[in-house]
Order: C-alpha cells, then sequence, then structure tokens
C-alpha cells in the first residue's frame, strides 16, 4: 500500500497540482481531502493549460479515480462548470472517474455573498479572501447546519436544512447590507444542480480505505499551504480548513498510520495572495522579477502575487507541522539569471535567535529575517532532466536547502509543463 499526501509548504500556490499530475499516472486514487474552489491548480500537458479549482489533478490520467472527500466544500456551480470543460477537452468520459463525497458540505449562494460582504466591510483589516464562500461554508459545518452534497439529491432534506439555517443567514446578510435568498429560488436552483452532478454524488470515505487494503495507490492532494492552515497559519491571515497532513485522516475518514509518505512542495522562493505576514517580501526589482518571470498571478483571482526569497525557518516548522519524507522545489528555474540569492535561515525577534518562523503574530511583527546569500546562476535549467545536469551552484542551492529543512529534496521543477521535473529517487517507492 503506498499512500502519499502532498502538501503546500508555503502560503499556498507551490505547484502541488504538477507534482500530483506527475505522479498520477502511477497512482490509482487522487484525492481532495480539504478546502474548496479557493485552489487554482494549474496543469500543463504538451503546452497546454488547464486550470482546476475543484476537481484533482488526477483527472487528465485515464484509469484514475478521482475523489472529493468529505472534508471538502463544493460549490456545486463551479464544479459542473469544470466537469463540462474538462468533457469538452476528450477528458472525463467516465463519470466513475470522479467521486465527490454525499457528505462534502454545499457552498451555497448565500456563503459567496456573505464572504464577499465582510470582506467589504473591513476596510483596514481584509483577510484578502478568494471571495468564493469558503470561510462562510465552513462555519456551518461546523454549527451542524451545513447543506451537503446528497441533499441535492432530496427534495424535502434540501428544505428541511435550508429551513434551519436561511433565516440566520439572511439576517447576517440583511446587517451586512446584502439581499436575502429565498428558499424555494434556492431550492429549485440547487436541485437542477444535483440532478446533473447525480452519476458523480456518493459514499467516499469507504472507497479510499477499499482502495488502500486492496493495494492501489492512492494520493492526497493537499490545497492551499500550510503556512495559511487555520490553526496553525499566520492567524487571523488563514484559510478555514486545516491544510496540514493530519488533516487527511480527519477529512477523509482514515486512521492517521494510513498515511505512509508525506511530500512538501516549495517554491524555489516565496509568494502569498492576501493580505498577512510575509517576512522575506521583497518590494524591489528582484521581486517584481520574480513576479514576472515566474507568473505569479492568481490562478484563482488573477490577483497578482506577492514575492520574496526562500524562507527556510518557515520551511522548517511546515515540516515540523507536517513531518514531510521528501521535498519537492519548484520552479527553480525562475531564479536564474540572478547574481546572487538570499535565503532565510531563522529570525531575529529582539534578543532572540529563533530558527523557525514565530508561530505568534505579534512575534511576526518584529521578527527580523536572518539571511544566508548564496551564488546565483545564469544557464537555462528547462532542459535539465538530471541533477547532473544543474548548474554547480543551482546544486548547491538544493543541497543547501536538504541540509537545512533536515529533508531530502526528490523533485525538482525547472519549468511549466509536465516533462519540467528532475525526479531524484522514486517518490512511490
Ligand atoms: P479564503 O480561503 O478564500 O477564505 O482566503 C483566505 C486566505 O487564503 C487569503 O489570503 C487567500 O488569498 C488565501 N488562499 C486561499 N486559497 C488559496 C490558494 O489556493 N492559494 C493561495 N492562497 C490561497
Amino acid at each position: 500500500m503506498s499512500s502519499i499526501v502532498i502538501i503546500g509548504a508555503q502560503w499556498g500556490d507551490e505547484g502541488k497540482g504538477k507534482v500530483v499530475d506527475q505522479l498520477a499516472d502511477r497512482a490509482g486514487m487522487v484525492v481532495r481531502y480539504q478546502g474548496g474552489n479557493n485552489a487554482g491548480h494549474t496543469l500543463v500537458v504538451g503546452g497546454k493549460k488547464t486550470i482546476l479549482h475543484l476537481v484533482p489533478s488526477g483527472i487528465l490520467q485515464d484509469d484514475v479515480i478521482n475523489v472529493i472527500a468529505q472534508g471538502v466544500v463544493v460549490d456545486p456551480e463551479q464544479i459542473l462548470r469544470e466537469i463540462d470543460g474538462l468533457r469538452q477537452a476528450g477528458y472525463l468520459r467516465d463519470p466513475r472517474q470522479l467521486v465527490i463525497s454525499e457528505r462534502a458540505a454545499v457552498i451555497m449562494p448565500y456563503h459567496i455573498q456573505v464572504d464577499l460582504h465582510r470582506e467589504a466591510r473591513l476596510a483596514g483589516g481584509k483577510i484578502g479572501t478568494t471571495g468564493r464562500g469558503i470561510g462562510p461554508a465552513y462555519e456551518d459545518v461546523i454549527a451542524r447546519r451545513a447543506v451537503r452534497m446528497g441533499d441535492l439529491l432530496d427534495e424535502d432534506r434540501l428544505r428541511a436544512r435550508l429551513e434551519r439555517v436561511l433565516p440566520e443567514r439572511n439576517a447576517l446578510l440583511a446587517w451586512l447590507g446584502g439581499d436575502a435568498f429565498e428558499a424555494d429560488v434556492l431550492v429549485e436552483r440547487m436541485l437542477a444542480f444535483g440532478e446533473r452532478l447525480r452519476p458523480h454524488i456518493g459514499e467516499s470515505g469507504r472507497l479510499v480505505r477499499r482502495a488502500l487494503t486492496e493495494d492501489m495507490t492512492v494520493l492526497f492532494e493537499g490545497a492551499q499551504g500550510s503556512l495559511l492552515d487555520v490553526l496553525h497559519g499566520t492567524y487571523p491571515f488563514v484559510t478555514s480548513s486545516s491544510t496540514l497532513s493530519g488533516a487527511v485522516a480527519t477529512s477523509v475518514g482514515l486512521p492517521p498510520t494510513a498515511i505512509k509518505r508525506v511530500v512538501g512542495v516549495a517554491k524555489a522562493y516565496c509568494t502569498r495572495v492576501g493580505a498577512g505576514p510575509f517576512p522575506t517580501e521583497l518590494d524591489d526589482d528582484v521581486g517584481r522579477r520574480l513576479r514576472d518571470v515566474g507568473h505569479e498571478y492568481g490562478s484563482t483571482t488573477g490577483r497578482p502575487r506577492r514575492c520574496g526569497w526562500l524562507d527556510l525557518a518557515a520551511l522548517r516548522y511546515a515540516h515540523r507541522l507536517n513531518g514531510f519524507t521528501s521535498l519537492a522545489l519548484t520552479k527553480l528555474d525562475v531564479l536564474t539569471g540572478l547574481e546572487t540569492l538570499k535565503v532565510c535561515v531563522g529570525y531575529r525577534c529582539g534578543d532572540k535567535e529563533l530558527d523557525e518562523l514565530p508561530a505568534e503574530d505579534c512575534d511576526l511583527e518584529i521578527a527580523q529575517p536572518i539571511y544566508e546569500t548564496l551564488p546565483g546562476w545564469h544557464e537555462d535549467l528547462t532542459t535539465a532532466r538530471t541533477p547532473e545536469d544543474l548548474p554547480y551552484a543551482a546544486r548547491e542551492f538544493i543541497g543547501f536547502v536538504e541540509r537545512q529543512v533536515g529533508v531530502p529534496v526528490t523533485v525538482v521543477g525547472v519549468g511549466p509543463d509536465r516533462e519540467h521535473s528532475i525526479v531524484i529517487g522514486d517518490l512511490l517507492g
């Protein structure tokens, strides 16, 4: 049995989708276990770009079953859009290739409105959410009043759920300055989505457990990143779900011992979208260059990403939270052409030196990154397929990351396409 979790080790957008897509041809199943369509996974196959927000990244491989587990929040309209797009492009010919948990919570139109109106009211302290209704949808899960995917197949159940939740949501929307939703209109709309999604809605926890007992290789595809985790990230500038490897067990319904390997995906530099602490952020020509060369614009919202130097103290923190068994270092090619490269190896916080990103945001406000400077390189990396093809300085950079974090780097990304990768050893081993 091989069960591998692919986790974002930074603030999201690390290139997890590409790593999953690469590994998926050797896997039987790919599972999304948290988050929703706040995620955007860009896959480039044969020069053609596909952006997925909800559908797992294994969908481009025939014979891979893709599962959306009950820990995910699903916007039915969005997933139908993705399904239609995939079908038009010749994928997802068999509906059994995509299973959506009947217990996954639905992102309802009122969640999106609450998200947007709340952000609009937060003049100075905006979180910078993706505006997809993620936080409000998870609130309803915890408050035990969520509409779940299975409810979209049963009018009576759907009405009963709405009777419980809608008066409160409408009262909140009135206070926020939004419009009220009518139960009848919502029922009609949601049942129509449910009918179209019927072939995909089913039981997911047992399906995944069975796959693992049958020795299938299962990939668990994380969304967002470790530093956006609702409990351990840079709170309150975080997303509303647990983004860490431990969440796989609780969100899918597996024992924690089911997880055998944890791959941390990190860019060779750092980016962040939305507000919140980012100590190695560069507001200069180097930052702008990273954004331009790395095409650092959000795949969900199109917002320019904030860019900065690689933060190894943050990566060490992410490793402590997730227990990485290996690292995928992506977008190394974006650093090409810089004379020298800075990497943060710790923090100075008053008279203390810390070797991890300080978890408390008050510490983060005064924490000063401690940098080491490494030599850069000028050679084009995109044709490299083995570590030996890389210039000496790039190999040294990778070795430095490994020594500082204490985890081997087994995949290096050197360009956007599926084949622009160096795989060292066997991740699925
Ligand atoms: P929410 O998840 O839409 O509530 O947004 C909360 C924070 O997480 C914001 O700073 C978003 O920009 C960030 N965020 C959410 N999803 C992603 C993602 O997939 N990549 C990067 N940042 C994300």
